[in-house]
């Protein structure tokens, strides 16, 4: 089960990759971390590119690096995303686009944990099944 330290630790992790954020065309910075099984923390942020669908949110970042470093059992991810100019306070809880979301409905459960949060001490925590009710699976469509 996910504790309090954790999550304080992973929004920490959020907010300071979030400061590593390649967002020059919508200046929306977004921190993501993912912890795993194995207690590892893997970070992404979002890259974006001149070509405006070729970049890439920070959820997908991180899962990348973590599922190419063989992980494959996640135990919770922090989101922190809000404007350039919103630095230590953050205005808005945000959300995982729809990409992002099945994305991460093929490597996670149904009850897997998503901290969106404003601060270290500011969040809440949104489900997978929450965030994509009734999602296609693959499992019950090679069933
Ligand atoms: N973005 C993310 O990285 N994650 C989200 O959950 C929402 C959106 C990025 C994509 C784009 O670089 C910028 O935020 C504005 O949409």
């Amino acid at each position: 089960m996910l504790n309090e330290v954790q999550i304080k630790q992973l929004i920490s992790s959020a907010c300071q990759v979030r400061q590593n954020s390649y967002s020059p065309y919508s200046h929306f910075c977004v921190g993501a971390a993912l912890l795993t099984a194995k207690g590892k923390i893997y970070v992404g942020t979002n890259i974006e590119n001149i070509s405006y669908p070729v970049g890439i949110c920070a959820e997908r970042s991180a899962f990348a690096v973590a599922l190419s470093n063989g992980e494959r059992n996640f135990v919770a991810l922090a989101l922190v995303g809000g404007s350039q100019s919103e630095k230590d306070i953050i205005k808005t809880f945000c959300t995982p686009c729809g990409m992002c979301r099945q994305f991460m409905a093929e490597f996670c459960g149904t009850d897997f944990p998503i901290i969106t949060a404003r601060s270290e001490n500011d969040w809440k925590i949104l489900t997978m099944k929450e965030l994509l009710p009734h999602s296609f699976s693959t499992y019950l469509s090679i069933k």
